[in-house]
């Protein structure tokens, strides 16, 4: 019975903005498409060859909520506003490829994004042939878009969409935790270590080289650390360690990935806890011993007892170190120091022999 008014109510609808668009013989103003779609039950769809069909309801105020308030419907939808109504059928022949061609029309006005995305993998994967992978309109949507970064976590909310996993393990790392529970903008949320628009395969040998410095820009800076009460000096310590000094940080197109650890190796990569977890946290030898054996198979118990970690030698840590440095220090000072003496007494000697002679 209901549903029987509603279609009376859309035929009526249609042959009244209809009949006025036939007399009126142009094609239908902005607001007589906003009015149509808007009256339109999420019942009244468009075919498509593949059989699925698509609701043509736009919400009442959707496009003025959103960042394109000032545009009009056809700005974006060029073919159908063009045309007038009744509009020519939808040319895609599935709801995804439809998806992907309406993805096409942001070009127009944002070519910065545009350029950045052709070079991403997401692209890569569209080219070979994989279209779940992400477009403008998965990642923005369509008609109701809002600022991307506003609040914060709506970027992580928008790679979970397809990164299900990567997001959940993200969401109980130390990073996450804070960024989703307390909207803290120190710690970085997907973008800040992949990028937006261009996103790189990560897997790769340069991204691998590059990752300890992605991590420094947070973990060397003295004032956002000083907040956490977390050490700034874990990359400093890092590049002097054996396999910090061996990485080649800077090199930019290395052939093959390195196989020294980087800063992920033993912290995690979208699971990293604070080092103190009392589950996890690798400040405990039974934790730090299971990362070394990843790569030094046949590390013991004992194994990272000869390693410094992030500490700069000091009486309390690693006194054998602190002692041996200094200890080193000043035996080379003092060689200096009598080379030097050596080479003056000889010089005025020479000199004294001469004014005497
Ligand atoms: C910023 C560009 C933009 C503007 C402005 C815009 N659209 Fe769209 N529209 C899209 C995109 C992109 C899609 C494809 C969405 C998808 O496939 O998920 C779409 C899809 C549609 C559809 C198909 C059903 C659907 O929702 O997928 C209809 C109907 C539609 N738009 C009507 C309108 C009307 C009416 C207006 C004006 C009130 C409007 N659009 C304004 C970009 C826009
Ligand atoms: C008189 C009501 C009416 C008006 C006015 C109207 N539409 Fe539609 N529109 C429909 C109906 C009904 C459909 C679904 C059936 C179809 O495809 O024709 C539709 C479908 C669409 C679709 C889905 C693709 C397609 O071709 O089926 C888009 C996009 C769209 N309209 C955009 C617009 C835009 C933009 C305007 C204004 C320039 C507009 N419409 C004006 C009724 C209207
Ligand atoms: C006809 C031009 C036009 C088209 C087509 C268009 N946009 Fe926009 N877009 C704008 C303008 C103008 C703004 C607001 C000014 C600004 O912030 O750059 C904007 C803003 C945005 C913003 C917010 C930017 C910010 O800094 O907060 C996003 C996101 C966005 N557009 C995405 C899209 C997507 C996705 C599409 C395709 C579905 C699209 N736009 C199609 C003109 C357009
Ligand atoms: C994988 C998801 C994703 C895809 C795909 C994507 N964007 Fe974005 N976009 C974002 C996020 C997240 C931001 C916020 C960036 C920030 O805060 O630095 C953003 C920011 C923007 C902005 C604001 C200005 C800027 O550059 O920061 C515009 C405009 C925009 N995107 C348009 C587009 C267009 C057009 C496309 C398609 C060519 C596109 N985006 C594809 C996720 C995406
Ligand atoms: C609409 C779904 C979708 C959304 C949303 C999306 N992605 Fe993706 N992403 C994919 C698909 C599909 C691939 C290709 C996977 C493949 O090649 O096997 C991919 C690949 C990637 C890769 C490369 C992975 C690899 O295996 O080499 C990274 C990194 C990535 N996405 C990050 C992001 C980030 C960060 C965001 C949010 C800003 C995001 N994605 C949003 C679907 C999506
Ligand atoms: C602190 C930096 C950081 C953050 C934050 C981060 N990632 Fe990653 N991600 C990485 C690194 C490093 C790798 C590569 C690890 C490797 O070599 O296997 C990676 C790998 C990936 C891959 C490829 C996985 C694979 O096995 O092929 C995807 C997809 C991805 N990240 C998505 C995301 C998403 C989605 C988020 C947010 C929820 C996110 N990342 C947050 C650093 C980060
Ligand atoms: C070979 C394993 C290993 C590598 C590589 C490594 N770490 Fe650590 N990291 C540890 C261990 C073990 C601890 C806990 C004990 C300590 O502080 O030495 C730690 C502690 C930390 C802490 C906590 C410090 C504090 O004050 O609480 C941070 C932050 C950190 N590391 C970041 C990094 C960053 C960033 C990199 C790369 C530049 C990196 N780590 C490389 C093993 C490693
Ligand atoms: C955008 C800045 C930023 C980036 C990039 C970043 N971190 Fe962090 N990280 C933080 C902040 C801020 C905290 C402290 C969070 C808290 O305590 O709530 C933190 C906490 C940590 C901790 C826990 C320290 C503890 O308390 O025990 C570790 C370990 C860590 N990060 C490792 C890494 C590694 C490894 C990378 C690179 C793969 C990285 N971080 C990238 C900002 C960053
Ligand atoms: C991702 C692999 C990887 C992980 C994880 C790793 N290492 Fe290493 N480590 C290496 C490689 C490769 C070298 C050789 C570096 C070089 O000289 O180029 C090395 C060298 C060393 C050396 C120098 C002496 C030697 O055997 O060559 C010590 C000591 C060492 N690692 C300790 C540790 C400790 C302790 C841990 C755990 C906290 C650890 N490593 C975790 C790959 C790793």
């Amino acid at each position: 019975m209901r549903k029987q008014y509603i279609a009376i109510g859309v035929a009526l609808l249609l042959s009244l903005v209809g009949v006025s668009l036939a007399q009126a013989g142009g094609p239908p103003t902005d607001n007589q498409c906003k009015v149509c779609h808007s009256a339109l039950g999420s019942d009244t769809v468009a075919t498509l060859d593949s059989g699925e069909s698509i609701s043509v309801h736009v919400e009442s105020g959707a496009i003025a909520g959103s960042v394109h308030a000032a545009l009009l419907c056809t700005d974006c939808h060029r073919d159908q506003g063009a045309q007038g109504f009744p509009h020519k059928p939808i040319v895609a022949s599935s709801a995804r490829l439809f998806t992907l061609e309406m993805s096409n029309v942001c070009r127009a006005c944002h070519e910065d994004e545009y350029e950045k995305q052709q070079d991403s993998m997401h692209a890569t994967a569209q080219a070979a042939g994989k279209t779940e992978a992400a477009t403008c309109v998965d990642c923005h949507g369509s008609h109701d878009i809002q600022v991307p970064d506003q609040p914060r976590d709506r970027i992580a909310h928008t790679c979970a969409k397809c990164h299900k996993t990567i997001y959940d393990q993200y969401a109980s790392s130390v990073h996450g935790a804070a960024l989703l529970g307390e909207e803290n903008p120190d710690v970085p949320v997907c973008i800040d270590c992949h990028g937006v628009h261009n996103i790189h395969d990560p897997t790769t040998a340069r991204f691998r080289v590059r990752s300890p410095r992605i991590c420094a820009k947070c973990h060397a800076d003295k004032a956002r650390m000083a907040k956490y009460g977390i050490s700034s000096q874990v990359f400093k310590t890092y590049v002097a360690d054996y396999h910090g000094t061996t990485l080649q940080l800077f090199d930019p197109a290395p052939d093959t990935p390195p196989r020294q650890a980087v800063c992920f190796d033993c912290h995690g990569i979208h699971d990293i806890r604070r080092v103190d977890d009392p589950e996890t946290g690798i400040s405990m030898k039974k934790n730090l011993v299971k990362v070394c054996r990843k790569c030094h198979p046949n590390a013991t118990a004992n194994f990272p007892d000869a390693w410094l970690g992030h500490h700069v030698p000091s009486p309390e840590k690693a006194p054998l170190a602190y002692y041996t440095a200094i200890f080193f220090t000043i035996l080379t000072s003092a060689v200096m120091l009598a080379l030097i003496g050596h080479i003056i007494l000889d010089f005025s000697r020479l000199v004294i022999k001469k004014v005497k002679s």
